[in-house]
Formats: structure tokens, sequence, C-alpha cells
């Protein structure tokens, strides 16, 4: 763990030791295979989340046993707590259960001082987001910076949308409510391009480490966010609303971006929710008539 994360950040190096454990376990039953069960429409779900959950719940328990935990898979505990766990116990389930190899464990601290009302946020102290495919550790503290395998990891620093690599994902309930397809077509027209690959923390985690220079989605909880929002504000990022406004736990839009491009995006977001701003391209219909003339 020295190698990976100064022994300085106690709060990061304690959590990662619990995400490294859970991730090993995770890349075990990844690849004998495991069961897909269906939560709704196409929200999965395997025993491979319950496994990672039960196991951090466990070891989070035995080290702090005063601390709360709000997990993905239902754990809920100490909710009154001074200190409080937001876990997602795998990242990336459908890629998981498809043996598509993109997924993490996701594990955010959040400090509520005694008397902290129940609707507000208190401060995110730790972050940390484990790949078990690739071995990548994220891990930020607050006022620390954020680290990968023991480099001290930053945002890029791309300062204009036509020249940045984004990337965005999609809900798996009510997915016929969502307009984000409206947005991937936009932002893929004015950018170098859009990443869709599966785990919202992962991508979070990249937004912090510069791999990519910015990443929105709707409809996030707060076990997806809390370790990659530190991440990204430690690695000198932003994370808003998509109107700008200061990212909350239960923001369900998230925009984060390095420190150049918040502006930019959020201009363009409230362009497209205003109606304007939609490059046009031709439809299936209008694509398979001009086809069809320059075969003729
Ligand atoms: C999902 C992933 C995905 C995102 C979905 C999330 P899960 O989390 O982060 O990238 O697009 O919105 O629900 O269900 O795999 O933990
Ligand atoms: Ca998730
Ligand atoms: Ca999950």
């Amino acid at each position: 763990m020295s190698q990976r994360i100064p022994s300085s950040l106690n709060w990061a190096v304690a959590g990662a030791e619990i995400a490294l454990e859970a991730g090993a376990l995770l890349r075990s039953l990844f690849e004998r295979g495991v069961v897909t069960e269906y939560k709704g429409d196409v929200d999965l779900v395997t025993e491979a989340d319950r496994a990672s959950e039960k196991l951090i719940v466990e070891r989070i328990s035995a080290r702090f046993p005063s601390h709360g935990i709000f997990g993905e898979e239902g754990s809920r505990h100490g909710l009154e707590s001074e200190y409080r766990w937001y876990v997602d116990p795998l990242d990336g389930t459908t890629n998981f259960a498809h043996s598509f190899p993109v997924f993490c464990v996701s594990m955010g601290l959040e400090h509520r001082p005694p008397g902290l009302s129940a609707d507000a946020d208190g401060e995110l102290i730790a972050g940390i987001v484990y790949d078990p495919t690739r071995d990548e550790l994220f891990a930020a503290q607050k006022g620390e910076g954020a680290w990968m395998n023991g480099r001290s990891i930053h945002a890029s620093r791309t300062e204009h949308l036509a020249e940045a690599l984004l990337a965005t994902g999609f809900p798996s309930r009510k997915r016929h409510s969502s307009p984000n397809v409206h947005f991937y077509q936009e932002f893929t027209l004015r950018s170098h391009g859009v990443r869709r690959a599966g785990s919202a923390a992962l991508d979070l985690a990249y937004t912090a480490c510069g791999r990519i220079d910015g990443f929105w989605e709707f409809n996030l909880n707060p076990w997806d966010t809390a370790a990659g929002a530190l991440l990204v504000m430690e690695a000198g990022g932003r994370i808003t609303g998509f109107d700008g406004s200061p990212f909350r736990l239960n923001s369900r839009e998230v925009l984060a971006t390095n420190a150049h491009l918040n502006g930019e995006l959020v201009r363009l977001f409230e362009d497209m929710f205003a109606g304007r701003s939609l490059s046009p391209i031709p439809t299936p219909a209008e694509y398979a008539a001009t086809r069809a003339q320059r075969q003729s």
C-alpha cells in the first residue's frame, strides 16, 4: 500500500485496503463467471455486487464500528454517524455481466459534523476507486491531492471543447425518459469524441487523471459519484451541476471537467435546454434516400 498512496493519507489508505480486497474478490468472480438477475428493465445485479458489498460492510464495520454506510445494494447503517461511507461495490455491473472488463469498486467518505441537518451535505474527505482488471487504484483525501498507483494525478489542460475527449453514461432505468442521446450527439459533433465505457466512477477517475477532459451524466446516485467527485476536485478539476451549480451528493445531474471546460459546457447545456444549438444530422430515412440516389 505504501507505494500506492502516501501513508499520511490515513482515511484514503484505510478505504483503499478494503477496496483492494473487494476488487480482488470481483476479479476472481469475473474470471469464474456469475449468474445475472434483473432488478428492473435492464438494471442488472449479480452475486458479485452482493458479495462485494457484504465484504466492504464487514470490513468497515470491523475497523470503524461507529461509521455509517450507504451502499447501493441496500446497506443502510448508522446514518446518524459523524462519518458516512458511500459504497458502490461494483460500478459497471452490465459490463461485468457481459465479460466486458471495465468495472470498479467505489468508496467515498463524508464527514458530517454534529448538528448538520439530515438534508445538508457534509464534507467529502476521502475517495477511492479501484479498477481490478488494470490493477489501478485511484485515491484522494481532502486537501492532500489525488493519486493513482503512487503518483500524483491532475486533470487535463485542454482548453476548448473542440479539442476535448469526453465521456457519458445512460441510465438503466426509465430509459425512455432520458434526453441524453441528444447531448451525446451534440457533444460528439463538437469534440474529439464521447466515450461510453459503462462505469461512472471510472469516468470520474479518468477525468481526475486527465485521460478524459470531461464527463456528464443524468440520474446518478451518491454511491456512483462520492469517491469520484473528490478525486476530480483534488486533481484540480471541477464538478458541478449542468447549470454550473455546486456539486451535491444528491445532485442527480453531474458535470465533471478539468479546470477550463466547465464554462463552455455549462453554456452548451443552457443553450440545448432552451432548444438551441442542436446541429442537424440526417435521419436514417434521409440517409437511406441519399444512398439510394447515389447508387442509382
Ligand atoms: C452504472 C454505471 C454506468 C452508468 C449508470 C450507473 P452500476 O452503475 O456507472 O456507467 O451509466 O448510470 O447506474 O449499476 O453498474 O453500479
Ligand atoms: Ca454505479
Ligand atoms: Ca453498482
